[in-house]
């Protein structure tokens, strides 16, 4: 499904702008400058489709991209933008949590996490809602080309053990790099098993 031409369709800022749920969907979701638009574009092997930035806070609208009729992925704004004005951020946040437990359609939301930084309060608070509202989640480690392999592995453990509470974490934990390209096709394949065919 991943060799499908990738299409921009829609930019929403509002959740009445959202596109009606016709395919199935897959949400990208994390804290600004994470990786999820460099994310997409690995999964996709098309660079340029979604923009990518130096500077967090460059995704701004909930973006939807479609490959083919077969899958939606959903770039989501990154949340915990510190130079974002204070009203601005809320609208995001408010945004990207109705997007994640209302959505129809919605088969899987990917939490991004920086295997650097670990997770966040922003990360768990999205974890609960996402439990509450009985949202298909994974966990996605990124940019682990810049870490030590023992500290990927470590970050691992501790992000599980953190979650091990939450009963519905049961898709497993995925580590990437959209660098160097590690992970990708472990998750390619993971991901297209919620595609429509
Ligand atoms: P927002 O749109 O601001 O929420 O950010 P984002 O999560 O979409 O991040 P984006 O993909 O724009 O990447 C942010 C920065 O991290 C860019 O400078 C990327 O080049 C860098 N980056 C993304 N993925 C990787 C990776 O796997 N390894 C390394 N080393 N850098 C990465
Ligand atoms: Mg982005």
């Amino acid at each position: 499904v991943f060799r499908n031409k990738l299409e921009f369709f829609a930019a929403a800022k509002i959740s009445s702008s959202f596109p009606p749920p016709t395919i199935p969907e897959i949400a990208f979701a994390g804290r600004s400058n994470v990786g999820k638009s460099s994310l997409l574009n690995a999964l996709t092997r098309q660079w340029g489709v979604v923009r990518t930035s130096d500077k967090p806070g460059l995704t701004q609208t909930i973006n939807f991209f479609k490959l083919a009729s077969k899958l939606c992925l959903v770039d989501l704004p990154g949340y915990g933008f510190a130079y974002a004005k204070e009203e601005v951020k809320d609208a995001w946040e408010e945004l990207v949590k109705e997007y994640v437990s209302t959505r129809v359609g919605l088969q899987r939301v990917c939490l991004l996490v920086d295997t650097q930084w670990g997770m966040k309060q922003r990360d768990y608070e999205l974890v609960e809602l996402m439990e509450r509202s009985k949202t298909s989640y994974q966990i996605v480690l990124t940019k682990t080309d810049i870490v030590f392999p023992i500290d990927v592995a470590r970050r691992a453990m501790q992000i599980q053990e953190n979650l091990k509470k939450n009963k519905s974490i049961v898709n497993p934990l995925v580590m990437v790099s959209s660098k160097s390209g590690a992970g990708i096709r472990n998750l390619r394949t993971v991901l297209a098993k919620l595609a429509r065919f």
